[in-house]
């Protein structure tokens, strides 16, 4: 059977990876650079690589006719935004990916906020839509609280947005470099609601990726992923760092009824995204959530595809056929599906080129080489992500170049083996990564039974979800 899959990162790169163990398959590829751990996996099963503009839908019903897949399965947000899922339902080949209608979950963080608070939806925030940045601003500047300020949709591919503390403590100063930032963030967006203002809540983050073929759904193991740039947590905001997933399908800071009540309510949100839309949603549907005082498992915002780095931190642990259920998925047989997933912890750890997030270019070009043989060996494995084939070279594309992997009994021991491992990528840049991913556990672990004592406090008092400066008489909601 041939697979046409879309995408160019270490997700897609994992994606492959299984496509190909499974045996099954004759994996095809459509990306927009030629990724070596994606064309190992296509010369393995001799397929076919396709390189050119995945954003265009017209391009992928090219390849679509040019390969004939028998499915087809969709890594990234932009293209499924653009159309790419449609693309093939149009030809009438069944496809891991939403439609285009159906990705607004993750395209509108407005539409997604709506939809939430129109279908009850638990792990909802409160929120304020402004199609205008002068009154988002005096809003800003006017209200006491906390909050989350957003654009209102995905801008230019990585979501811009100020998570600030307007506290009454806070300095007029302080309010109005806050407002400022509306202006900002409301410039990039296309969209006529521009901004969207949150409540804001705190607490330990994670992921719940649920695959799903409209009827049967399918969760997978939790993961929890390393946002900001620097060790410890500093510095801007990247695509993703690393990520940590297990041991078994929770994390250790997240317990097996906040699973359930996170499977709960994806499942709930894509019921009511085929209510909405009319389009049965087929694919990948991830909550990335935050354990809250307010309502426990917290919506912050929804992927319609895997997360990545997150991805990375799942597709290896599962010992399943993850080919096979991708196909199950797209053909509507989800219900045959068995996931089997080894027990114990796995972490990644991005490397990127100095440079990375904020002067792609310096991050461009750049030569890159790893001993892949040793790193087998010591027990990782790697992942390619912004990297290119150039004469035989490893050549960054100034993004994060590469995902490292290693699976152990613990956290300290997959630790121990990335460390090993980074020292066999060598550059002729200085490269950034971060070797705190896996270690902040036992931190994470105390916030969140804190956080769990609050909010199971609330559910005794009735009163989960429930704020009293965001309520319709009490505050300015
Ligand atoms: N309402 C909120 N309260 C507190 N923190 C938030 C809130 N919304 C977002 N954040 C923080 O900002 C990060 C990015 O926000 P998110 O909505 O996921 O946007 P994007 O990933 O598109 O940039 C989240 O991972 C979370 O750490
Ligand atoms: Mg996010």
């Amino acid at each position: 059977m041939k697979v046409l899959l879309i995408g160019d990162g270490a997700r897609e790169n994992s994606l492959a990876f299984s496509i190909a163990k499974s045996g099954r398959y004759q994996l095809y590829a459509f990306s927009s650079y030629v990724n070596p751990g994606i064309k190992e996996n296509v010369d393995k099963t001799n397929g076919k690589y396709f390189v050119g503009d995945i954003l265009s839908k017209d391009e992928v019903k090219r390849v679509i006719s040019q390969v004939s897949p028998d499915f087809g399965v969709i890594g990234p947000e932009d293209p499924l935004f653009n159309g790419a899922a449609d693309a093939f339902r149009e030809e009438g080949i069944p496809v891991v990916g939403p439609s285009s209608k159906a990705s607004t979950i993750e395209k509108s963080k407005v539409w997604m906020r709506n939809l939430m608070w129109k279908y009850n939806i638990p792990g909802r925030l409160r929120y304020r839509a402004f199609n205008n940045l002068a009154d988002a601003a005096k809003f800003v500047e006017e209200y006491g609280g906390s909050i989350a300020i957003k654009p209102s949709e995905q801008v230019g591919g990585k979501g811009v947005k100020v998570v600030a503390d307007i506290q009454a403590y806070l300095s007029q100063e302080k309010r109005r470099a806050a407002s400022r930032s509306v202006d900002e963030i409301g410039r990039l967006v296309k969209d006529e609601v521009k901004i969207i203002i949150e409540e804001k809540v705190d607490g330990p983050e994670y992921t719940l990726h649920v695959l799903t073929d409209g009827r049967s759904f399918l969760p997978l193991p939790l993961a929890q992923d390393y946002k900001h740039a620097y060790q410890d947590g500093i510095g801007p905001e990247t695509g993703g760092m690393g990520s940590i997933s297990g041991p078994g399908y929770t994390l250790p800071f997240i317990d097996e009824d906040e699973y359930k009540a996170t499977f709960e309510i994806v499942k709930q949100t894509a019921e009511a995204i085929k209510k909405e839309t009319g389009d049965e949603y087929v694919g990948f549907i991830s909550g990335q959530m935050m354990l809250t005082e307010l309502w426990g498992p917290t919506v912050i915002e929804f992927y319609s595809r895997l997360g990545d780095p997150e991805a990375s931190a799942i597709v290896p642990r599962i010992t399943s056929d993850f080919g096979e259920i991708l196909e199950l998925a797209a053909t509507g047989k989800l219900n045959k599906a068995k996931l089997e997933v080894d027990p114990r912890p796995s972490i990644v750890r991005a490397i990127a080129p100095l440079g990375y997030p904020l002067n792609r270019d310096l991050a461009k070009g750049k030569e890159i080489s790893l001993d892949l043989p040793k790193m087998k060996e010591i027990g990782c494995q790697a992942f390619f992500g912004a990297i290119s084939l150039y004469g035989g070279k490893l050549i960054t594309t100034g993004s994060r170049a590469l995902e490292l992997v290693a699976i152990d009994d613990t956290y300290e021991g997959a630790v121990k083996k990335l460390d090993l491992c980074t020292s066999l990528v060598s550059s002729n840049t200085k490269l950034i990564y971060r070797t705190d991913i896996g270690r902040t556990i036992e931190e994470q672990v105390e916030k969140a039974e804190i956080v769990r004592y609050s909010y199971k406090d609330r559910i005794k008092r009735g009163v989960l979800g429930a704020s009293m400066d965001w309520s319709p008489n009490g505050g300015l909601w």
